[in-house]
C-alpha cells in the first residue's frame, strides 16, 4: 500500500515539475507576443563614438545609440531599432532590397531574325507593332493611331515563340528584360505582384525597354474560384499585370510580349482592348518552313547528299524544336558512325527517332 502512496506522490511530484517548467514556457512566449515590434532600418553611417545614423524606410533619418550584442555595423547593413528610443539592438546584416535585377534577364540575346525559318509573316507583324513604335513614335503621332501597348504569341510548343521575342531584343536598342511567369509564382511566393511592379519600374527607368513574359499563362489562366493561397497569389499578380499594364502610355518606349502555348486557358482580361491586344499566331512550320528551319539548323553540318526538301516532306506535323533535334540526332548517328560527314540515311534515323519519342503510336505503322 505505502508502496503505491509514494509512487502516487513521486507522480504528482513530477507532473508538477512538468507544468512548471511549461508555466515557464509560456510566460516567456507572453513575454515576446508583448515586445512591441522593432523598427527596420538601414544604417546610412557609422561614428567612432559607436553612434551610427539609420534611416527608417519612411525616409527619416535619426542618429543612435547601438546596444553592445550588435557586433561592427558598416553602412548598408539593415538593422532592428526598438520603437521608443530607436536603439539598434539586432544587425540583420546586408538585407538586399528586393532586388528585381536579380531575377529577371536582362540581356541582349543572340539570335536574330536569320535564325527563324518561317513566320515570315509573324515577323514582319512583330516588327510593326514592337519596333517601330520603340524606333519613330512620331510617325503614329502624325496619323494619329495609336500602337497596341503589347501583343501576345501564341501557338503550340517549339515553334518559335521565345526565338521571335529574343530576335525582336537583339534587333532594336531596347533593353530586353525576360520574365518566365511561372517562375515568378513558384519561386517568389507572395513576392509576385511586387516583383510585376518592380519590373515595370525598372523598365521605365531602363527605357526603350521590352518586357517579355514568357509562359504567360501560368499567371494570366482563367480561374473559376479562388480556393487557396496559392491561387489568390497568382490572381494577385496578375491584378498587379494588368494593372501595370493600363498604367503605361502607348507611345511611351515600355512594350510588352507576352508568349503562351495556352492561348485557350487565359482570362480574357488581358487580352483586352489597350492590353495584349494584338494575337499572333505562331503554327507548327508548313512545308517550306520546315525546309528553312532545316536549312538553319545544318548551317554549321557537313553534309553529303542530303536533301533538305525531301526532309522537309517527311517531317510534316514536326515544329522547329523537333526539327532541331532531328538535326542533331543526325550528327550523332554520324559520330556513332566515325564519319565525318552527315547523310540522308542518319537523318532518316534521326526522323524515326525524335518521332518515336514524340508519339509512341500511330508513326510506327509508317515508319515500321
Ligand atoms: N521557326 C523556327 N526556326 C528555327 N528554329 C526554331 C523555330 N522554331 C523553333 N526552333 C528551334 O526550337 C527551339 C525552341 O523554340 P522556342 O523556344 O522558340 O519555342 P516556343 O514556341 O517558345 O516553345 P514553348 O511554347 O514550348 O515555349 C529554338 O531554340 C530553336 O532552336
Ligand atoms: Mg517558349
Amino acid at each position: 500500500m505505502a508502496d503505491t502512496d509514494a509512487d502516487r506522490l513521486l507522480g504528482v511530484f513530477e507532473e508538477n515539475r512538468f507544468l512548471k517548467a511549461e508555466v515557464m514556457r509560456l510566460r516567456k512566449e507572453l513575454e515576446r507576443f508583448q515586445r512591441p515590434p522593432l523598427v527596420i532600418a538601414e544604417v546610412k553611417e557609422v561614428f567612432d563614438s559607436g553612434k551610427v545614423v539609420v534611416k527608417i524606410p519612411n525616409g527619416s533619418e535619426f542618429l543612435v545609440e547601438v546596444s553592445k550584442s550588435c557586433g561592427a555595423l558598416t553602412p548598408g547593413d539593415f538593422v532592428a531599432l526598438e520603437q521608443k528610443n530607436l536603439i539598434v539592438v539586432q544587425k540583420l546584416g546586408k538585407l538586399s532590397k528586393f532586388a528585381v535585377e536579380r531575377f529577371v534577364i536582362i540581356e541582349k540575346p543572340k539570335v536574330g531574325w536569320r535564325d527563324i525559318g518561317g513566320l515570315n509573316e509573324q515577323i514582319r507583324e512583330i516588327r510593326e507593332v514592337v519596333e517601330l513604335p520603340l524606333k519613330n513614335p512620331k510617325l503614329f503621332r502624325k496619323i494619329g493611331i495609336t500602337p497596341p501597348k503589347g501583343i501576345l504569341l501564341y501557338g503550340p510548343p517549339g515553334t518559335g515563340k521565345t526565338l521571335l521575342a529574343k530576335s525582336m531584343a537583339s534587333s532594336t536598342k531596347a533593353v530586353f528584360i525576360e520574365i518566365v511567369a511561372s517562375e515568378l509564382v513558384q519561386k517568389f511566393i507572395g513576392e509576385g505582384a511586387k516583383l510585376v511592379k518592380e519590373i515595370f519600374s525598372l523598365a521605365r527607368e531602363k527605357a526603350p525597354a521590352i518586357i517579355f513574359i514568357d509562359e504567360l499563362d501560368a499567371i494570366a489562366a482563367q480561374r473559376v474560384e479562388l480556393g487557396t493561397s496559392g491561387e489568390r497569389e497568382v490572381n494577385r499578380t496578375f491584378m498587379q499585370l494588368l494593372a501595370e499594364i493600363d498604367g503605361f502610355d502607348p507611345l511611351g518606349d515600355v512594350k510588352i510580349i507576352g508568349a503562351t502555348n495556352r492561348i485557350d486557358v487565359l482570362d480574357p482580361a488581358i487580352l483586352r482592348p489597350g492590353r495584349l491586344d494584338r494575337l499572333i499566331h505562331v503554327p507548327l512550320p508548313d512545308g517550306k518552313g520546315r525546309a528553312d528551319i532545316f536549312k538553319i539548323h545544318t548551317r554549321k553540318m557537313p553534309l553529303r547528299e542530303v536533301d533538305l526538301n525531301q526532309l522537309a516532306k517527311l517531317t510534316e506535323g514536326f515544329s522547329g524544336a523537333d526539327i532541331k533535334a532531328v538535326c542533331t540526332e543526325a550528327g550523332y548517328f554520324a559520330i556513332r558512325g566515325k564519319r565525318n560527314y552527315v547523310s540522308m540515311d542518319d537523318f532518316f534515323k534521326a526522323i524515326k527517332k525524335v518521332r518515336r519519342e514524340e508519339s509512341s503510336e500511330g508513326y510506327k505503322e509508317m515508319f515500321g
